[in-house]
């Protein structure tokens, strides 16, 4: 049975990443465009579970196109993974007449969506992360500014590191994923990528750092994902210890949640200006419990289940790659 939809939620949760912004903001205006009401759910699912809603206007989304972070706060709710959390998260969407909900996040959020859509309200899912673990389409919205981030600050760290004549850890995000650690190593140069998909041991860092020196590099950068192990501070002890083995200096840039934050890109705009558009009228036509995703340039949706039953896997062909060209 088709429900009948006047009002419907947002909600963007996790670890928020550039785009969401224009993903709320696409989701508001098309529900406007179809005479539904849209509301904000505040903090995700958090706010959710505390009654943090209110109807959004054109108006509330006006000029956050190109604003990071998200206009209605994220969080990582414990609570809402319990019995009690999602009784009350349900409780408050039936109360305030909410009869359909767009989640933007990564898997746990996504998780999420999928629990609210089996309990009854049509629900569906985007893939909003920077790790761009999330199957079911080629890139999340956040990745491609992380990624813009990340080679900015690598351009500067080269800079220094040449003058300096230093082995630079530059440490990125991705706890399980090395997708941001992996990309920005080929596309920022670095002679060497540890990430957690890929097992390396301290000495392969030391041997190929020592290798660089030999090969007349006036630096050595290697990326690191923050899920990689041994972890970049081990690395970096272990090479300040073998300074006089492999001729470099050793120094280590943590980017963290720098890469979180900034202006979307004119791609993350866009992609989460088209998904945000396609979630609505995916539901204007009737369907639920989907993600909708971008592969091939084409929107594309993939069950809630089965896109959260799945991790991304990197391509390997990248890491042969980024090994060869670092030469
Ligand atoms: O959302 C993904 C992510 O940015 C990961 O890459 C990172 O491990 C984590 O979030 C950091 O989370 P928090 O915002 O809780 O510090």
């Amino acid at each position: 049975m088709v429900t009948r939809i006047r009002r419907i939620g947002v909600l963007t949760s996790g670890g928020d990443s550039p785009g969401f912004n224009p993903c709320v903001r696409a989701v508001v205006r098309m529900a406007l465009y179809y005479g539904w009401e849209p509301w904000g759910i505040r903090r995700g699912y958090e706010g959710l579970l505390d009654g943090e809603l209110g109807p959004l206007t054109s108006r509330s989304v006006s000029n956050i196109i190109g604003r990071g972070g998200t206009m209605l706060g994220a969080s990582r709710s414990e609570a809402f993974q319990t019995p009690y959390g999602q009784r009350e998260a349900l409780r408050n969407l039936n109360e305030r007449g909410i009869d359909a909900l767009i989640v933007i996040g990564g898997d746990g959020s996504l998780r999420g969506a999928e629990a609210i859509d089996g309990a009854g309200i049509p629900t569906i899912g985007i893939p909003g992360t920077i790790e761009n673990d999330i199957c079911g389409t080629d890139v999340s919205i956040g990745v491609d500014t992380a990624l813009n981030t990340a080679l900015d600050a690598m351009d500067r760290i080269k800079d220094t590191a040449s003058s300096h004549q230093q082995a630079f850890l530059v440490e990125m995000m991705g706890e399980k994923s090395g997708y941001l650690t992996l990309m920005a190593g080929i596309a920022g140069g670095a002679e060497m990528v540890c990430i957690p998909e890929m097992p390396f041991t301290l000495e392969d860092v030391a041997r190929e750092v020592a290798d660089s020196y030999v090969r007349g590099k006036k630096h050595c950068i290697i990326t690191v994902a923050e899920g990689a192990r041994p972890r970049t501070t081990e690395i970096a002890e272990y090479l300040q210890d073998r300074q006089k083995e492999t001729g470099f200096g050793v120094r280590l840039s943590i980017l963290g949640h720098i890469q979180r934050g900034g202006a979307p890109s004119a791609f993350d705009r866009f992609l989460g200006t088209r998904l945000g558009a396609a979630a609505v009228e995916h539901l204007h036509a009737g369907q639920r419990g989907v993600m909708v995703g971008m592969v091939e340039d084409e929107i594309v949706t993939t069950p809630l289940a089965e896109a959260t039953a799945c991790t991304r896997s990197l391509e390997e062909e990248y890491f042969e790659l980024a090994r060869m060209l670092a030469r």
